[in-house]
C-alpha cells in the first residue's frame, strides 16, 4: 500500500523529502538514485545542495540515473534536462561526473541508446531509490496515458497536454518550441526501483493524485501503477492532496515523524 504523507506547504515537502533522501544516503554512502526534472523537484534539489554544504551528505559515491531527455535538444541547450541538472544539483554537489548518467536527446541510434541505458542502470545492480514528479495528466518520466505496464527505456511521443504544460513559461516560452518527443525510462524500468519516492505539490495535481491512488491501476493512468510497487511513498502537499477521499482505504496516511524510520 502506497505510504503518504502531507505537509502543509511546497517548502515543508521539499524539506521533507530531501530529510527522507538525506536518510537512505547515511544508510547507504553508494546509493543509486533515480532522478527527475520539473518544477517539483527545484525546492528538493536546492534543499540537497543546502545539506550538502552543511556536511550533513556527501554524494561521492552516488550513481545516478535521469528518467527522462528531450529528443532533438543537445546537451547543453537551456531547456534540456542535462542543464537542468547540473543548474540545479550536479554543479553544486561532490558527485564524481563518471558516476552521473543522463539520456542523449541526440543520439542517432535511439534504441541502442536506450539499451545502453538499461544496461548501464543493471550494471549498477540497480536504483534503490527513484524520485519522481507526476504530470497533470498522471505521467511519471514522459510514460503518458497508454503508456504499457511492461514498457522500458525507449522514445516516446508527448501528449499535448504536457507540451501545453512544458511550454507555459516556465521552461519554454510556449507550446510551439516544445520538443515533441523524448527519450524515457520506462514504467517496468521506473518499477523495478526498490524504493520510489514521488512528490506533487499543488491543485493542478490534486486530480491525477486522487486517481492514483483511488482508481484501478490502469494505463488511463501511469502513476496508478505505482499502487502495484512494494515499496512506494508519495510526498503532497495539502493542495495536491485535497481531493483524496479519506473514507476509501487505498492508501497510508504517515507522518511526517516516520521519515527517520
Ligand atoms: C515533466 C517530466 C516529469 C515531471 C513532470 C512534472 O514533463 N518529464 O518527469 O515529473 O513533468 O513536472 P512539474 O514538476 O514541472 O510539474
Amino acid at each position: 500500500m502506497i505510504k503518504v504523507i502531507i505537509t502543509p506547504d511546497a517548502h515543508t515537502l521539499a524539506i521533507a523529502a530531501s530529510q527522507f533522501i538525506a536518510g537512505r544516503l547515511l544508510r547507504r554512502p553508494n546509493l543509486v538514485l533515480g532522478l527527475a526534472t520539473g518544477g517539483t523537484v527545484i525546492d528538493l534539489y536546492s534543499e540537497l545542495v543546502r545539506r550538502y554544504k552543511a556536511g550533513e551528505i556527501d554524494f561521492n559515491h552516488v550513481t545516478t540515473f535521469n528518467l527522462d531527455e528531450y529528443v532533438g535538444l543537445p546537451p547543453y541547450h537551456p531547456q534540456s534536462y542535462q542543464t537542468f541538472m547540473f543548474k540545479h544539483l550536479f554543479s553544486h554537489i561532490n558527485i564524481p561526473r563518471s558516476h552521473i548518467h543522463l539520456l542523449n536527446g541526440m543520439a542517432q541510434d535511439t534504441k541502442r541508446e536506450c539499451r545502453d541505458y538499461e544496461t548501464a542502470i543493471a550494471a549498477t545492480g540497480g536504483i534503490d531509490l527513484q524520485i519522481l514528479g507526476i504530470g497533470r495528466n498522471g505521467h511519471i518520466a514522459f510514460n503518458e496515458p497508454g503508456a504499457k505496464r511492461n514498457s522500458r527505456t525507449r522514445k516516446v511521443r508527448l501528449s499535448d497536454d504536457t507540451i501545453a504544460a512544458n511550454g507555459d513559461g516556465r521552461f519554454f516560452k510556449n507550446s510551439n518550441v516544445v520538443p515533441h518527443e523524448a527519450l524515457s525510462m520506462g514504467i517496468e524500468t521506473i518499477m523495478e526501483a526498490r524504493e520510489i519516492l514521488l512528490l506533487a505539490t499543488g491543485s493542478g495535481k490534486s486530480l491525477a493524485i486522487k486517481r492514483a491512488l483511488q482508481e484501478p491501476p490502469s494505463d488511463d493512468l501511469p502513476a496508478s501503477f505505482l499502487q502495484t510497487h512494494p515499496a512506494c511513498t508519495f510526498i503532497l502537499d495539502r493542495e495536491a492532496s485535497s481531493l483524496l477521499n479519506n473514507q476509501q482505504v487505498t492508501f497510508e496516511i504517515i507522518s511526517h515523524e516516520r521519515i527517520r524510520a
